[in-house]
């Protein structure tokens, strides 16, 4: 089978720091593949170059056969790759349906359909309905979330590339944003990336994991493999990082 995405030797540098370093790996249509690491590993730059936020230094990124380096993020977006920001980033001034929708431009121009009845079906399908006519400053954080995925379905991605979707959630809702990833990925066949600091989920949802470490591929494998893997362990636990230490309690 060949793979969806295709990322050969992908650099970024920020002045000094060498934020993604030679990352190498592809994914294959409908799997669920979770991005592991600490504090400032590189997966949301690792994010921000796959969709054109920030452009690499050296390397190639092949999306459904078409090479994406160099191309802007709105084309990015076109040819089936959405994301989800780590802090919710929602267009204010702007209802929650209004927001669904300009999602929806972002898809193909033959494919958009209508908007409107597209962006409606998501909101009920994330839990929103009866708030589409809220402003979208008006709404929880937990509903923010949902919305963003909402959104960045309405542009019916081949890719979803998820930041933190469960972070400053309860467990609660982050059972339920479990359930709705579960079933857009079994409906829609839909491909997941998934960045998360709360492993207990994120090991439930994943089928692959890809372990980082100041910006470099340090293990990939299934999540059992990767929980007993000794670079991930000393990744997380072995400098004595309080937080990682937590994070790794919580699995
Ligand atoms: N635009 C930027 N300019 C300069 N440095 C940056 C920029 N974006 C990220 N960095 C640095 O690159 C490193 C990787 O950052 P990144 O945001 O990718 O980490 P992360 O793995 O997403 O971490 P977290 O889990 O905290 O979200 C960090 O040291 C960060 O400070
Ligand atoms: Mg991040």
């Amino acid at each position: 089978m060949s793979a969806l995405l295709e990322v050969s030797a992908l650099n970024k540098h920020f002045g000094g720091l060498h934020a993604v370093k030679d990352v190498s790996f592809s994914m294959a249509a409908a799997e669920i593949v979770g991005i592991l690491g600490p504090n400032g590993a590189g997966k949301t730059t690792l994010y921000n170059l796959l969709t054109g936020f920030i452009p690499a230094d050296s390397g190639s990124i092949v999306f459904n056969g078409r090479t994406l380096r160099g191309l802007a993020p709105y084309r990015i977006a076109g040819l089936g790759i959405s994301r989800t920001f780590q802090l919710c980033r929602p267009f204010v001034g702007m209802t929650v349906l209004e927001n669904v929708i300009v999602g929806g431009l972002g898809a193909q121009a033959g494919e958009r359909g209508d908007l409107e009845a597209r962006a409606l079906a998501l909101l009920e399908k994330v839990g929103l309905s009866g708030k589409e006519q809220l402003l979208v400053e008006l709404l929880s954080y937990g509903d923010q979330r949902r919305l963003e995925i909402a959104r960045a379905l309405a542009a019916r991605p081949a890719l979803l590339l998820l930041d933190e979707p469960f972070a400053g959630l309860g467990s609660g809702e982050i059972t339920d944003l479990s359930a709705l990833i579960r079933s857009v990925h079994a409906e829609q066949g839909l491909t997941v990336m998934l960045i998360e600091h709360k492993l207990h989920e994120f090991m439930r949802l994943v089928g692959r994991v890809i372990a980082l470490d100041f910006g470099e591929i340090i293990a990939e494998g299934s999540p059992e493999e990767i929980v007993r893997h000794p670079k991930v362990i000393e990744a997380y636990i072995g400098r004595g990082d309080e937080q990682a230490e937590e994070q790794a309690d919580a699995a």
